[in-house]
Formats: C-alpha cells, structure tokens, sequence
C-alpha cells in the first residue's frame, strides 16, 4: 500500500512549486496583493471543466455557509478557495502531496482567506479526523489515484455526518472501448498505468454505495469534458500561470492525452452526489 502511496506522490512531487508560483504570479501583480479566486483557475482547478466543474459540484452538493466541508485530494486548494468565497463555508483540505499543501497555504494567504480555508498533508485511506466531523465532503479527479475504494469511501463516510453530502466528480473508465478502454498514457493524474487505478461509472457507484452512501444526483459529464477539451483546443495558447506550472514542461502531452482518451471513448467523467446513510 505504501509503495502505490509512493508512486502516486512522486507523480505530484512538483519540487520548489511555491517559488515557481511566486515567481510566475509576479505577473498578476506585486507580493502584497491580494488575489481573487477567478485569476488563479487556470492554475489551481485541476480537473476538467476547470472552476465551472466546481462551481456546479458546490452547488449539487447543497452547500450552504454554515457548513464544514471537506475537500480530499484538494490539490493546491483551488476548488477549496472558490467554496469558501462562494459559499462563506468553511473547508478544510487533505492532500498526499506536501508541496501542493505547502502551496495551497501560500495561494489561500494571497486571497486572503487563511482564516475560512486550511489544509493538511493526509492520506484519503487514513483521514485525520474524528468519525462524523463534516457536513460535506468532495473529491474531484483524485479516486483514479487509489487503488482501495472501499477503504477511500468507507474513510469518507466515517467523517460525515449522517445525512451529510459526498460529492464526487471523477474520471472512470470507458465501456466497450478497444482494448477494455485501456488509455493511453502519460494522462495528467499518472505517468504510467502503476499508480493509475480506473473503474467504470457504474463499479463506482456500487463501491460507493456499498460503503453507506444513497444515491441523490448521478450524471455522465464525458460529453460536456470532450466540448471542453474541443473548446480548449480552438482557444489558442491558455493563461499564464495554468496547469503546466504545477506538473511541469511534459503536462501538455498530459493534457493531450486526456482529451484522446475522451475521444476514442477509453475514459469517462462522472459527476455524482450521494447522502451518508445510516450505518449497520
Ligand atoms: C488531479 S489532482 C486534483 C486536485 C484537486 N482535487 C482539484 O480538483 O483541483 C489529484 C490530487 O489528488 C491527490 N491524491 C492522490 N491520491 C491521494 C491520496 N491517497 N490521499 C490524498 N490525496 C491524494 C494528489 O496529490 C493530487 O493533489
């Protein structure tokens, strides 16, 4: 289990991110102004649809102020900035990848909302908080990333309060695609197949079922992804800073091929929104 951990943070290893961001984020303006959540989301919305796929998640979960929310595998915390100044909830963030945690602190103290927003270096599989602390929990593109669902789902309904929201937008793999739907790889979440762990929409829902959950929202967002991925390739080169300062010179062929797996039916996107039902 540790090696696959392993594998996966060495894909996210992103050494000396927060200086790169300083640097790149020169461009928006000087050290001591604040930032809105708008001008960092080519940057810090790692997924697809960009902010637009968080703003909908928010809004299927039922998130409402008063709410504690809590976003796994949140990255360098951009859908968790973008909750909180939506919303004015309050969000916490796990992430197995300590420099994006590091990075999520310093993006969230240049918007200025370090008061509403924190973060923490955790594993989903080993979540630090005691059982029912949340009233909300997201996790957007991170489940392809692991390997024992039911471990990840049972570790998301322990945390949540009964009746509370999970909330997943996430890549699955493709039905009746050639070789089993099989992608093709570097895809942005892995290099390689090793820390690539994809089911089918319909697998997911099952595991996520199984852990004490109740269906309340299901929907298959592959073909909004593939008019986004169209609508990106049409647009010319994207802002600065994006994706590419965080994964590096290679996430454009990354990119690529997401966008090629999406096309020739190899992978999905799922949006679903489950209640925690009472557990046996
Ligand atoms: C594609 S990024 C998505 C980040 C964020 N959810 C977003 O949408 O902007 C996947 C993230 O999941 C994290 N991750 C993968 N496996 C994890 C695990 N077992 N526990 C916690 N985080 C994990 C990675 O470190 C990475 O930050």
């Amino acid at each position: 289990m540790t090696d696959l951990l392993d594998g996966v943070r060495d894909h996210y290893r992103a050494t000396g991110l927060t200086e790169r961001l300083k640097a790149a984020l020169a461009a928006l303006g000087p050290e001591d102004q604040r930032l809105t959540v708008e001008q960092l989301g080519a940057l810090d919305q790692f997924h697809t649809r960009g902010l637009a796929a968080t703003a909908e998640l928010g809004k299927l979960a039922g998130i409402t102020a008063g709410m504690s929310v809590l976003d796994i595998g949140a990255g360098i915390g951009g859908p968790a900035r973008f909750l909180a100044a939506t919303y004015g909830c309050r969000v916490t963030g796990v992430d197995l990848s300590e420099p994006f945690v590091e990075a999520a602190r310093y993006l969230t103290g240049r918007t200025g909302q370090t008061g509403r927003v924190s973060f923490q270096t955790a594993s989903a599989l080993a979540l630090p908080f005691e059982e029912a602390s949340f009233d909300a929990v997201l996790l957007q593109h991170v489940a392809m990333n692991i390997a024992d669902r039911p471990l990840l789902y049972r570790e998301t309904r322990r945390v949540l309060k009964q009746g509370g929201r999970f909330a997943t937008f996430d890549v699955v793999r493709g039905e009746g695609a050639p070789n089993g739907g099989e992608p093709h790889y570097p895809v942005p979440w892995a290099r390689t197949p090793a820390t690539s762990f994809l089911l089918t929409a319909a697998a997911t829902g099952e595991a996520i079922e199984a852990a004490g959950f109740r269906r309340l929202v299901w929907r298959d967002d592959t073909e909004a992804a593939k008019a986004w991925i169209t609508q990106l390739r049409a647009s010319g080169p994207p802002p600065q800073p994006n994706l590419g300062t965080l994964m590096g010179p290679d996430f454009a062929q990354l990119a690529a091929n997401l966008g090629r797996n999406l096309m020739e039916g190899r992978l999905g996107v799922l949006t679903a929104v489950f209640e925690a039902a009472s557990i046996r």
